[in-house]
């Protein structure tokens, strides 16, 4: 079928070929070989890459946003779906699609300037999809999106954002997976992993140290070898084994002086030689600045054209060919990556085109996500869950009576139904601001038919406070908005903390939901009953929110980055870049932290966050027992039961973290594995984990190899990195492994 389809499309093209062509031009012999799917994907993409010309060869690895950019005079392809992010023509003479590319990570974004929006299903953010710490769930949420994006017309998705989470501020900490690199790196892969099961390529991105959007473009990372192998580029490593993604997106920033998109030790030292990686590589849009050093460093696709100051691939590269500057075999090297990325992931042979939506079934699957990605953490005397009983209910704040917010940024995903509430600054970029029509008072109001329940905006903190005294409860919904581009403030913005500090003191039972980016301080927690850190919950968002309230589903999810008490306990507490040198080349983002990020860093230090990494609770209790640990060579395996000590049924998440009894490790301890196992009252399960070995391994710079250092290892259990319930020592003896990858059976 698909060789037919070939077949005729090589038929028109002939057809329209000038009649000037000689035969030997146009004659395809070798169509029906590479069209064939049987064949190895790398016999095809020989037998393609032979057939190529120059010229064609030149098209593949240069890309064109997809949207009119008038700054620039700019307008888009026609081929291009328009108000997508980027496009790449394909070759018709071949059968070769245009690689038709789509952000991102939450869903089927649309460019902010398009005026045309495709509306499609918002998916809870990357940084809540972490929380849920369910790769399987991960892994349907891509495929979701994956399917959206095959039946939208795209065949490339650049979606997988895995940078690690080392300043709360970070405005794109929701595009990402967190503060750990095995809980990013597995969550972030599954999500790939489910994106390409569609027949869509997915990048995973911003390679590498893209952690903060101030001076993104400019700024130069310093981290060393063996601390960035231990943190941010482990969760690159592990989401790239776990994933297999088509495609690595190179960042803005520089590292070590060098602009990622040109970084020979991250392009071709890390990436191809030591993780194997056979993919392709492509710049952020406006992440290229030269032809020789980024061809030769390793970038392998130019994208988003006019985004760049110039066109370094296309005619500027084939100078450099011509000139010896680039090989020619560099070229074949780019092209056979992109080719190998298409063929592996079905794009050629399962063309991408518009088509029906089941949008109800797809908002059922971002309501799951949510339900286990919503984080409980507090709960004061089992203030939740809420009894449907209860006579009168105030909702304030937040929009509740609307929707539930979405982040900003490329990744913006434009809600079936529209905006809930259009209007909120900035309405252009790096905004709009945009709430899914999922209104957590209507879904509250449909779990309670018979409370008296009334909302109040909490633009008035007296009203609010005086609505939540004659309430028996108050829900109080507190919202952050962040985007890519900027960096905020980790405090809650207009005076919410005031209105939750009110309401608070005017009712005890207070529960606050908190819709933002990552972690904020809650100078108020003393004053309020229970706290839900909801994220941005997406599509279905405001029924999970009223479904965990009460408690018609179990709350799951447990923080993927540490929640600090004050400013005082960041790494770096003082203003991002109060001088704005960082803007202007002038500074480095120096990550004297190294591999310690978030609780390696509370743990280092001695310091108590507010709430720790880890940390989640429920409407049930999980006791964790009967800790044994065997090793095997440098494997650790751990056994342990869970049970289900409550009332409720509900789903654990017992944590494994590891540590040498001598010390000597960048912290205290590491987040070795977990599993998420559901659990009906009285219930138990024997859980085994077994232990990736360079989680227990510092990295070696000079040697290029992963250390394990001969003694005892403390291996505990537990419900979070600050709750550990058992604790076990294993004697594990000097290793060495190579660098690149390993089977990894670590976690689920
Ligand atoms: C972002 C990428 C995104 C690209 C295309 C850039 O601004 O950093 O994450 O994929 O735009 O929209």
């Amino acid at each position: 079928m698909q060789r037919r389809l070939l077949s005729s499309a090589i038929g028109i093209a002939l057809a329209l070929l000038p009649m000037a062509a000689s035969r030997a031009d146009v004659l395809p012999p070798p169509v029906a070989a590479w069209s064939d799917a049987s064949l190895p994907v790398q016999t095809r993409v020989a037998l393609l890459l032979k057939a190529m010309t120059r010229e064609e060869k030149l098209t593949l690895v240069l890309g064109y946003y997809a949207t009119d950019f008038p700054p620039k005079g700019y307008k888009a392809p026609a081929d291009a779906h328009y108000g997508s992010a980027g496009y790449v023509p394909g070759i018709a003479r071949l059968g070769i699609p245009a690689q038709w590319q789509t952000d991102a990570g939450a869903g089927v974004a649309t460019q902010h300037s398009s005026p045309v929006k495709r509306e499609r299903t918002g998916l809870p953010s990357g940084l809540a999809i972490a929380a849920s710490w369910n790769s399987t769930l991960a892994e349907q949420a891509g495929a979701m999106i994956g399917a959206e994006a095959h039946a939208s017309g795209f065949n490339v998705m650049l979606a997988g954002g895995v940078n690690l989470l080392r300043d709360p501020r970070n405005g794109r900490n929701f595009e990402y997976g967190g503060e750990d690199p095995l809980l990013a790196g597995t969550i972030v892969g599954a999500q790939i992993a489910g994106i390409q099961s569609q027949h869509v390529v997915s990048t995973v991105k911003h390679f590498a140290f893209n952690d903060q959007e101030t001076g993104r473009k400019y700024s130069s990372v310093m981290l060393d070898d063996g601390a960035a192998r231990q943190s941010d580029l482990l969760a690159f490593e592990l989401a790239i084994e776990r994933g297999r993604p088509g495609s690595v997106m190179c960042a803005y920033n520089r590292v070590a002086t060098v602009y990622a998109c040109e970084s020979q030790y991250l392009l071709t030292d890390v990436l191809r030689r030591d993780w194997g990686y056979t993919g392709y590589v492509m710049s952020d849009w406006g992440a290229t600045h030269s032809t020789v050093a980024a061809a030769n460093a390793g970038l392998d696709q130019q994208s988003g054209i006019p985004f760049d100051d110039e066109r370094y691939f296309g005619k500027p590269l084939a100078e450099a060919i011509a000139a010896g500057r680039v090989s020619e075999a560099r070229l074949d090297d780019m092209v056979s990556r992109i080719l190998r990325a298409m063929f592996a992931t079905g794009v050629i042979d399962h063309p991408a085109k518009e088509r029906p939506i089941d949008f109800a079934a797809h908002a059922v699957i971002a309501r799951q996500v949510a339900e286990e990605a919503i984080v409980l953490l507090r709960n004061e005397a089992a203030l939740l869950p809420l009894s449907p009983a209860v006579r009168r209910i105030a909702v304030i704040g937040g929009h509740a009576d609307k929707g539930v917010l979405s982040g900003g940024g490329s990744s913006q995903v434009y809600p079936v139904g529209g905006n809930a509430v259009p209007g909120i600054a900035p309405t252009s970029w790096p905004g709009p601001v945009v709430y899914n029509p999922s209104a957590p008072l209507d879904a509250i109001r449909r779990l309670a038919p018979d409370a008296e329940i009334s909302f109040a905006s909490g633009d008035d903190p007296v009203a609010a406070a005086k609505l939540a005294r004659n309430s028996d409860i108050a829900i109080v919904f507190a919202t952050q908005w962040t985007t890519e581009t900027t960096d905020f403030p980790i405090a809650l913005a207009s005076g919410q903390d005031t209105l939750i500090a009110g309401v608070g003191a005017a009712n005890p039972r207070t529960v606050v939901v908190l819709e933002t980016g990552g972690p904020v301080l809650m100078p108020w927690i003393d004053k309020v009953g229970a706290v839900m850190a909801a994220w941005y919950p997406g599509a279905a968002g405001g029924e999970a929110i009223a479904r965990l309230l009460f408690g018609v589903a179990n709350p799951s999810g447990h923080l993927p980055a540490s929640f600090p008490q004050s400013m005082d306990q960041l790494v770096r507490p003082g203003p991002i870049d109060p001088k704005g040198l960082l803007e202007e080349d002038k500074a480095d983002i120096v990550y004297s932290e190294g591999a310690a990020v978030g609780y390696k860093w509370f743990d280092s230090k001695g310091m108590k966050p507010l709430f720790a990494f880890g940390h989640g609770l429920g409407y049930t209790k999980f006791s964790y027992d009967a800790l044994t640990a065997r090793t095997n060579g440098s494997r650790i395996t751990a056994s342990f039961t869970v049970a289900n000590i409550g009332k409720r049924a509900g789903k654990a998440v017992p944590q494994l973290y590891i540590a040498p009894v001598a010390g000597g490790w960048e912290a205290p301890k590491r987040l070795a594995g977990w599993d998420k196992l559901s659990l009906e009252p009285g219930e138990k399960r024997a859980v085994s984990i077994t232990v990736d070995p360079r989680l227990i391994a510092t990295f070696d710079s000079a040697a290029r190899q992963w250390r394990i250092a001969p003694g005892d290892y403390r291996i505990s259990v537990g419900a979070a990195s600050d709750d550990l319930h058992a604790t076990v020592v294993v004697r594990v003896a000097a290793a060495t492994l190579p660098v690149g990858p390993l089977e990894s059976d670590t976690a689920k």
